[in-house]
């Protein structure tokens, strides 16, 4: 059996370590604020925003949300933005993607204010992760690299290869391995002979967002496998076909009628695999987890940037 890459320990314990500097903060004036912009009704956007102001909850740190409707248009959603980057108490600021097609996004994106950029979206962030400056990382990339470091995976001179270009994951993902010193290709639809090409990877992240895509024959022996994937899946055949070995979890399947998948087989990398990332349970929680660091991160900047009066 490969080791299990348990993104529920590693958000426990990165959780555990926030509470005393959440606790400082407090103690010095107020807690960390986040502040969370959600659009309109979509049901898994709305089940990710509540999972992220649950978890400043159980942390301590002050969150409210913003629900605009979903016929808002660019200019009423900047002035949004503008009023939270005015606000003092407010530290971060998350803008829910994806926004409606009426919405310049890019636009949305670069009017948050950078030191209270939560996601690490802003142009001026994604310029110092390049760059290798301070600055806040994207959560699920930044997640990653803490599952595989916190479980003793060496990255460092081993062959990284991401399958997936987003400006959320791929592109930020590939920098962050690349800045620990892993070699690293960056796959996409247009890749030829995808499957060997992964085959080369020790660490192999997969975010394409297509169900269980990657099979045996795209996984190197002994490979650290990261399932960045979140697919959910409503076909019987298809789930039969990627629970063949998991009756288990082919009638949860049948019972809900849906089911969340990553991007990887989960019985191919099982057979293969030396460390993998499981969907749901691996790098899932890591996201939260990664945004509740870079918000008390943006508190403890801001606090420390406030004149003494
Ligand atoms: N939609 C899906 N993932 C993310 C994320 O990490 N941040 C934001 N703002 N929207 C998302």
């Amino acid at each position: 059996m490969p080791l299990l890459l348990d993104g529920n320990r590693v958000r426990d314990d990165i959780k555990s370590e926030l509470k005393p500097r959440v606790a400082a903060l407090t103690g010095k004036g107020r807690p960390p604020g986040l502040a969370v912009v959600l659009v309109g009704n979509n049901p898994a956007s709305a089940i990710y925003v509540r999972n992220k102001i649950k978890t400043c909850h159980d942390l301590g740190i002050y969150s409210e949300s913003i629900t605009p409707p979903d016929a808002i248009n660019t200019e009423e959603l900047l002035a949004v933005v503008e009023r939270l980057n005015a606000r003092e108490e407010i530290d971060g600021i998350l803008v829910q993607l994806p926004l409606p097609p009426q919405v310049d996004a890019k636009r949305i994106l670069l009017s948050i204010d950078p030191e209270k950029d939560v996601d690490g979206f802003h142009p001026f962030n994604v310029g110092a992760l390049v760059a290798g400056l301070p600055a806040p990382r994207a959560c699920t990339p930044a997640g990653i690299i803490e599952l595989l470091k916190r479980h003793g995976i060496a990255i460092a001179g081993k062959r990284a290869v991401v399958v997936g270009r987003s400006d959320i994951v791929g592109k930020p993902a590939a920098m962050l391995l690349l800045h620990e010193h892993a070699t690293v290709t960056i796959c996409h639809s247009k890749t030829p002979d995808l499957p060997a090409v992964c085959r080369e990877a020790d660490i192999l992240v997969a975010a394409i967002g297509r169900a269980a895509m990657l099979t045996a024959d795209y996984i190197k022996p002994g490979a650290a496998v990261v399932d960045v994937g979140t697919n959910h899946i409503a076909d019987r055949e298809l789930a039969a076909r990627i629970f063949r070995n998991s009756p288990e979890r082919l009638a949860a399947f049948d019972k809900k009628g849906s089911a969340l998948v990553g991007d990887v087989d989960p019985f191919d990398v099982i057979e293969r695999a030396g460390a993998y990332s499981p969907v749901p349970g691996g790098v899932g929680p890591l996201t939260i987890a990664m945004l509740m660091v870079n918000t008390v991160a943006a508190a403890e900047r801001h606090v420390a940037a406030r004149p003494v009066c």
